[in-house]
């Protein structure tokens, strides 16, 4: 498979067409971006363990029979994707209290959630990203409530293998982001599943081993997530 243009530019990766017109190359970069891109920086090594940490995730998946965009890693830095038609509504998953969710409801951070908490919000840079329910979708025309369904049993599914995988790895799943797509008109997981798009907390010290150490000036932010992929490969 050979590379072609660039298709689009995101901040934290850049995807590219290829000269098979059902698979992109996607190459992950070091740059990180957070409050919609008020705050910039450069994290070494970022863009080949979110690579390695997604390809892991997205394979870990496939073996419990959930189907993504994910087909080969071509690089350190790069994977071929099969080419989606992004559903553009950012699925939230939460366990734990943190985040927008602690500021929204008043809650203190790390606070466990008695119920599973699955929200919605609206792929827009321009709009911040709001938050949106079931009925803001439809709307605007986002997704069908068949696809909406099968989006949230999905993301609960996810929910579940990764947690009692990371938990296994002396890892708690605070919360994460999904995003889906179609491809040929099949709804797969998309995007990527890394400690860019994850809440890690260490389980025994709540060490943050994510990305809230880069928004938040904690400090080795690669050495946070070199510890993620090192504790699931190890
Ligand atoms: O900021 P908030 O608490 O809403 O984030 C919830 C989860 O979704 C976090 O794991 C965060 O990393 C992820 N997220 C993301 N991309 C966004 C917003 C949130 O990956 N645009």
């Amino acid at each position: 498979m050979e590379i072609k243009e660039m298709l689009y530019e995101g901040k934290a990766k850049k995807v590219y067409r290829t000269d098979n017109p059902d698979f992109y190359w996607v190459q992950y970069k070091d740059d990180a971006t957070a409050f919609n891109g008020l705050k910039k920086g450069t994290i070494t090594g970022k863009g080949s363990l979110n690579n390695r940490i997604s390809a892991y995730f997205f394979s870990l998946l496939a073996k419990h029979g959930i189907d993504s965009h994910f087909v080969e890693e071509k690089s350190d830095t790069e994977m071929v994707v099969k080419a989606l038609q992004i559903i553009l509504v950012e699925v939230v998953v939460r366990n734990i209290a943190a985040g927008s969710l602690a500021k929204r409801l008043g809650m203190e951070e790390g606070t466990p959630l008695p119920a599973t908490v699955v929200e919605y919000y609206y792929k827009s840079d321009e709009l911040g990203d709001p938050l949106i329910n079931d009925d803001h979708i439809q709307v605007l025309k986002l997704a069908t409530p068949e696809q909406m369904a099968r989006i949230k049993t999905t993301a609960l599914k996810v929910n579940d293998i990764l947690r009692s995988h990371l938990a296994e790895r002396d890892i708690e799943l605070i919360d994460f982001k999904l995003e889906f797509g179609l491809h040929k008109g099949e709804l797969l997981l998309g995007d990527e599943i890394s400690p860019d798009t994850c809440r890690f907390w260490d389980k025994n010290t709540n060490e943050k081993l994510d990305k809230d150490r880069f928004r938040r000036d904690l400090g080795n932010v690669e050495e946070a997530y070199r510890e993620v992929y090192r504790r699931l490969t190890q």
